[in-house]
């Protein structure tokens, strides 16, 4: 531990991993109030009716970019400030770009958030952040990726741990992705081929920008939580090359039964269904890790929400082996079942990780300890109860719909038949916002607390 005060610049640029973390925890709350507006259209009880800035449309957008953008970019980056110098023993490169890019980051998600309810999204999924937003993204990205890398190219250590591996994996393909996701379509390859790589875009922005960096600040954690090495490192590598090889090639599966050649649909299917071998040795890995430490799952919080996470992978990733089927595509293409995936997916996994990372750090760059335990554990609980439950209802809600229109019943009738899942749906949002409300508490009894004489963890810097 080190004094607080220390002159010396540190290894760890704690204020910048907090501010991150805060920013986070921001968008996470304006997402939870955007998505509980936009389920209440659903039982016609929208609260701003009228207002066109508020449209449900638009607000639907809010929630799915704060979601990608705004929430776990924020935690991903304050995650790759903690643990990227702890691996190199490296320092960033510049505090004050790393300063930049933070202001930076929430100025474009303001943008974004502005341009989306003043109407300039751009048409394409995932990419509605303004047209005139992304040329600042990419900028962003490239000085992101020059701060972090920095020290994984300088480092003096020999051997690159995995974790390392799926960074700078995820630092090479990210601006990739953004770039050809959100201009290729628009300017240069309309129609079906344009959906075809709208697809391939949407997917890789989980595959290759959000699973490696989520990967990798696991493989940093857990063992050091767990306070073991991981199990195999081989199994970890053949995971990452796994990931590399197979994600990009499954971007056309958001697309079944559509226009676009039948050979890139059931190539899409196959790698998606081979990703689950990889999912398999990924999960194996950390079970094998978690072998004889399994009392942490009741003693350690955040190797509770890691690992309930890790739960949710392999379960979303079964879930999409077998709904990548053209036979299930004719039943769940455009119900409900596949916003329960989407949900699984971004924050059964992501965001419980997310969470686990916040539950870990926070007590470190506040450097107090949490305030209260119970609220801690209450919101574990309630959010894990409420998205589990969010997940089942819009799969079951997603499969009425589904036989519905396939036994071609009046669209009407599918509405009357969906409004309990929708009402359940909701009522399931509330407690997350209710466990969200107690952590976010949480987080700011804890800070307020009387400061003690040592900040835990911000060791000094090598070099
Ligand atoms: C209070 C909790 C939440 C509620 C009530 C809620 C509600 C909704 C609603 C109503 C939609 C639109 C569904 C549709 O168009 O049919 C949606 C979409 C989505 N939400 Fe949430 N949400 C919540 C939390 C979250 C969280 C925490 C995340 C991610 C971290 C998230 C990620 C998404 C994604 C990715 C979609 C797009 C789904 C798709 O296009 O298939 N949501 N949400």
């Amino acid at each position: 531990m080190t004094p607080a005060t220390s002159p010396q610049r540190q290894l760890v640029n704690v204020a910048l991993v907090r501010a991150h973390l805060v920013a986070s925890a921001t968008a996470f709350a304006i997402l939870l109030l955007a998505g509980l507006a936009f389920a209440l259209q659903f039982m016609q009880y929208y609260p701003f009716p009228g207002i066109p800035a508020l449209s449900p449309g638009r607000v639907r957008m809010v929630h799915t970019n704060m979601a990608a953008y705004g929430f776990i970019a924020n935690a991903f980056i304050a995650g790759l400030l903690w643990a990227i110098p702890r691996l190199t023993k490296r320092p960033i490169l510049s505090d004050g770009l790393g300063w930049l890019i933070f202001w930076a980051w929430q100025g474009i998600l303001v943008l974004t958030f502005l341009g989306i309810l003043g109407g300039y999204a751009q048409a394409i999924e995932w990419g509605e952040t303004p047209i005139f937003v992304d040329p600042l993204v990419l900028v962003g990205l490239v000085l992101l990726v020059t701060n972090l890398a920095h020290p994984i190219f300088k480092t003096r250590e020999r051997g690159l741990y995995v974790s390392l591996w799926y960074f700078l994996a995820a630092f090479a393909w990210t601006g990739l992705v953004y770039f050809m996701g959100n201009y290729m379509p628009q300017f240069w390859v309309p129609g079906a081929p344009g959906a075809a790589i709208a697809g391939l875009f949407i997917h890789d922005l989980v595959g290759l920008f959000v699973t490696p960096i989520g990967w990798g600040l696991m493989y940093f954690f857990v063992p050091l939580l767990l306070k073991k090495p991981i199990w195999s490192h081989a199994l970890s590598l053949i995971g990452f090359w796994g990931i590399a090889f197979f994600y990009p090639m499954q971007g056309v599966h958001h697309f079944l039964w559509s226009p676009i050649p039948m050979y890139a649909q059931y190539g899409a299917v196959v790698a998606t269904i081979a990703i689950e071998v990889v999912v398999v040795t990924v999960i194996v890995n950390f079970f094998g890790t978690l072998y004889g430490r399994s009392d942490a799952m009741r003693s350690n919080l955040p190797i509770r929400w890691f690992y309930v996470g890790m739960l949710n992978y392999a379960l979303t990733c079964l879930q999409c082996a077998i709904q990548v089927t053209l036979t299930v595509q004719k039943v769940i293409h455009f119900t409900d079942w596949v916003v329960g995936h989407a949900h699984l997916v971004m924050f059964g996994v992501f965001g419980f990780w997310i969470m686990g990372m916040m539950v870990e750090l926070w007590p470190q760059v506040v450097g107090r300890p949490w305030y209260s335990t119970r609220l801690l554990t209450a919101h574990f609980w309630l959010t894990t109860i409420g998205m589990t439950s969010m997940f089942v209802i819009l799969m079951a809600g997603g499969l009425v719909q589904g036989y519905l229109w396939g036994s071609l019943a009046h669209w009407a009738d599918s509405v009357v038949y969906s409004l309990p899942f929708w009402w359940a749906r909701t009522l399931t949002g509330l407690l997350i916002i209710l466990g969200t409300g107690l952590f976010f508490y949480n987080m700011w009894a804890t800070a307020r607390q009387p400061a003690p004489a040592y900040v835990p963890g911000a060791a000094t810097a090598e070099a």
